[in-house]
């Protein structure tokens, strides 16, 4: 049986695989279009969105999809980007890439002391479209300040994203540490173990 993973984005692909233990196929690969408008206010609401419409999208109805949103929300901004993370800086539709997105989180900080923040996954097994699991899982750390940005690993927000417990940012650290520890690699092996007992 096929496993479908409800994204475009590569390393999502490759952290979610190591995390399961499993190839999963994903629509840009196989020639689907997909673009879900992520229009929920909260990351389950994501997660079911690009769930069931993938879902609508496959020729075999029984595949099992996986879907997530995640993202990063900073205490001193309220919990900004939160669902907004992929967007965040967005100018008339064009959105900033990874460097400039970690330069603008940084501006916005500034000095300020509190740096407190965790990353957020929500993860939802779609079995049918009123049938699925969902799980959420959270990684806490810090926002560096701009001399701390270190790391080439990972993606994203990885490199501002510093881990007390291994004095590393999460871009520092190996693909198998990350998967550990990671708000996706908790959720992703709550996921696995349903899916192993079933
Ligand atoms: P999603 O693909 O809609 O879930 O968007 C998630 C966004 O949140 C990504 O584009 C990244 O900007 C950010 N993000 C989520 N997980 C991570 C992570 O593990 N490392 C760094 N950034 C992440």
């Amino acid at each position: 049986m096929n496993i479908w993973f409800a994204t475009n984005n590569n390393h999502k692909r490759i952290e979610l695989e190591a995390i399961l233990g499993t190839t999963l196929k994903i629509p840009v690969q196989e020639g689907y279009v997909f673009n879900p408008d992520e229009t929920g206010d909260t990351f389950c609401d994501n997660a079911l969105i690009k769930a069931r419409e993938l879902k609508k999208l496959l020729k075999n109805k029984d595949d099992f999809v996986i879907a997530d949103d995640s993202g990063l929300c900073v205490d001193a901004l309220s919990g900004r980007p939160g669902v907004l993370s992929a967007r965040y800086g967005e100018k008339n539709g064009v959105v900033p890439t990874s460097l400039q997105q970690n330069s603008l989180l940084l501006d916005e900080l500034g000095d300020n002391p509190m740096r407190s923040a965790r990353f957020v996954c929500t993860m939802v097994l779609l079995l049918e479209n009123d049938r699925f699991i969902i799980v959420q899982e959270t990684l806490e750390g810090q926002i560096v300040k701009r001399d701390g940005v270190k790391g080439d690993g990972g993606f994203g927000y990885d490199p501002v994203f510093f881990i007390p417990e291994f004095n590393r940012t999460l871009a520092e650290l190996s693909a198998e540490e990350k998967n550990m520890i990671s708000h996706r690699g908790k959720a992703g092996k709550l996921i696995a173990k349903y899916i192993c007992q079933n």
